[in-house]
C-alpha cells in the first residue's frame, strides 16, 4: 500500500497542542486534570471525531477513540501514549503517540479508500488511546490511567491518592466529569489482541547511529521513593551551630547517596535522581523544619535496582538518625520491567524494511503507558530520534521528517496486527 502521512498536518496540531500549557513558550506544562488538561483534551476529542472515529472515556479519564473494522466481535489492535506534560518538559513527549497514532489511523484510511477497499476499513478494530497522566506529577504515580486499566493499582488505594493541595484523585477526577466506579477502568483479558506505542527516544542512540527507528524490546524497571525529615527548625541567627537538628543536611547527604548508588551498582544501566526536594518554612533566616525527597530509581535489571533501592532506604533512616531529626522512608512504586512480543517487534522491524526506513533494536529507559499494557496484552514500541537525546526539558525536539517515519512504520504495524 502507499501511505502517504500528512506530517504538515500533524505537525501542525502538535504546535496547537503544545498551546494549552500553563507555562510560556518553549516550555510546555499540562497537568493532570486542571482546565489546561481539559481544554487539550476537548480539542484532541474533536480530532478524533473529525476523523469518523467511535470516542468514549473511562471513569478516570483514559480516552479511547474506535476505528471499527470488518469484524467488531474480534479484539481491537490497540495504540496511543499520553498527552500530560511535566513542568517545564517538551511539546513531544507522550503527543507524538497520540497525535502520531490519530495520523497513522487516517493515513491508513486514506490508503484503503485510494486502494479501492470496500469498506475501507481494517479487519479488526484500531482503538487510539489517550492514557489519563502518564506522568507522577500531581498523583506520584506515573501512568497512572494504564496502571488501572492493567488492575496494578487498585481502584480504592487510587481513590485515595492526594496531590499537593490534599485534594484526592476520586474527587479531582469526578470535578474533572469522570463519574462512575474507579473499578470500572481495569480491562478484561483479551480486550485488545496488540499494543504499539510510538514515542520519541529521550536518549541520543538513534540520533547518534543516524537510525530512523528504534524497535523496543523491554523497558527499564521504575521505582520512586519519597522520604521526609523533619527537625525543630528555629531561627537562623538565634540557635547557634552546636543546638541544631537541621533536616536539610540530612536531605543533602542523602542525594549524595542516591548519585553514589546509582553509579556504584555495576552498571552503568542503572540511574539514580532526586527530583524533588522541598524545603519547609524555606525562609532564608529559618532552620529548615520539613524536607521531603522524591527519588527516581531505574534499571532494566530488576533485582539490582532493588538493591540500590535497598542501599538508599537503609542510608536515609541512617542519616537521620545520626543528625537526630525523624526519618519517614515511603515506596511510591517499584514496577517490574516489561518484554516487548517478538511478534510485534517482528511486525515493527517488517515495517521499517517496508519503508526503507533504518532501524535497530534498543530497550527502553524512560517508562511508558506500554509498560503496564504489556499486562493485559502483547506490546512493543516504536522510537524515533530526539535532537541530542533531549527530553523532559523545553529544547525537547524531533523533526518533522522523523515523526513522519514514526508514523508510517506505526501505520504499516497497525495494519500488519489489524489484518
Ligand atoms: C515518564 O515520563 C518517565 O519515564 O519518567
Ligand atoms: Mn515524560
Ligand atoms: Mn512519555
Ligand atoms: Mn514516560
Amino acid at each position: 500500500m502507499d501511505l502517504k502521512v500528512d506530517i504538515a498536518r500533524c505537525s501542525a496540531e502538535l504546535d496547537r497542542l503544545a498551546q494549552f500549557s500553563d507555562v510560556p513558550a518553549p516550555a510546555v506544562q499540562r497537568i493532570v486534570f486542571t482546565e489546561t488538561d481539559l481544554a487539550a483534551r476537548a480539542y484532541l476529542v474533536g480530532l478524533f471525531e473529525e476523523a469518523g472515529l467511535k470516542v468514549r472515556h473511562d471513569t478516570v479519564g483514559n480516552i479511547f477513540a474506535r476505528w471499527e473494522g470488518t469484524d467488531p466481535t474480534l479484539p481491537p489492535v490497540a495504540t496511543g501514549s499520553h498527552t500530560d506534560a511535566i513542568p517545564y518538559s517538551g511539546k513531544y513527549d507522550g503527543t507524538v503517540g497520540v497525535l502520531g497514532g490519530l495520523e497513522a489511523i487516517r493515513t491508513l484510511q486514506r490508503a484503503m479508500r485510494a486502494a479501492g477497499f470496500t469498506p475501507a476499513v481494517p479487519r479488526r478494530s484500531i482503538e487510539l488511546v489517550m492514557f489519563t497522566s502518564e506522568e507522577p506529577t500531581r498523583f506520584a504515580y506515573g501512568c497512572l490511567g494504564s496502571r488501572l486499566l492493567s488492575g496494578q493499582l487498585p481502584p480504592d488505594a487510587a481513590a485515595k491518592l492526594t496531590d499537593a493541595d490534599g485534594q484526592n484523585l476520586d474527587n479531582v477526577r469526578q470535578s474533572a466529569g469522570f463519574t462512575g466506579p474507579l473499578a470500572d477502568v481495569k480491562l478484561q483479558p483479551g480486550h485488545y489482541s496488540a499494543f504499539a506505542e510510538l514515542h520519541i527516544e529521550q536518549g541520543p542512540l538513534l540520533e547518534r547511529a543516524n537510525l530512523d527507528i528504534g524497535a523496543v524490546t523491554a523497558i527499564a524497571a521504575p521505582a520512586a521513593l519519597r522520604v521526609r525529615y523533619t527537625g525543630p527548625g528555629g531561627h537562623a541567627g538565634g540557635v547557634m551551630m552546636a543546638d541544631r537538628r537541621d533536616p536539610l543536611l540530612a536531605a543533602s547527604r542523602l542525594a549524595l547517596e542516591v548519585d553514589a548508588a546509582a553509579r556504584e551498582s555495576g552498571s552503568p544501566d542503572t540511574v539514580g535522581t532526586v527530583g524533588v526536594l522541598d524545603v519547609h518554612p524555606r525562609a532564608v533566616n529559618s532552620i529548615p523544619r520539613d524536607v521531603l525527597l522524591e527519588i527516581d530509581v531505574r534499571d532494566i535489571d530488576g533485582p539490582r535496582r532493588d538493591r540500590v533501592l535497598e542501599r538508599i532506604k537503609q542510608k536515609a533512616k541512617q542519616f537521620g538518625d545520626e543528625l537526630g531529626v525523624p526519618t519517614t522512608i515511603e515506596m511510591i512504586n517499584a514496577d517490574p520491567p516489561a518484554t516487548s512480543d517478538p511478534a510485534i517487534v517482528a511486525a515493527i522491524e517488517q515495517s521499517c524494511v517496508d519503508a526503507k526506513l533504518t532501524h535497530q533494536r534498543m530497550v527502553s529507559r524512560a517508562y511508558h503507558d506500554s509498560l503496564f499494557m504489556s499486562l493485559v496484552c502483547p506490546i512493543a514500541m516504536i522510537f524515533i530520534p530526539c535532537r541530542d537525546g533531549m527530553s523532559h526539558r523545553p529544547e525537547e525536539y524531533s523533526s518533522p521528517a522523523a515523526i513522519r517515519a514514526g508514523i508510517e512504520v506505526l501505520a504499516r504495524t497497525l495494519y500488519q496486527l489489524a489484518q
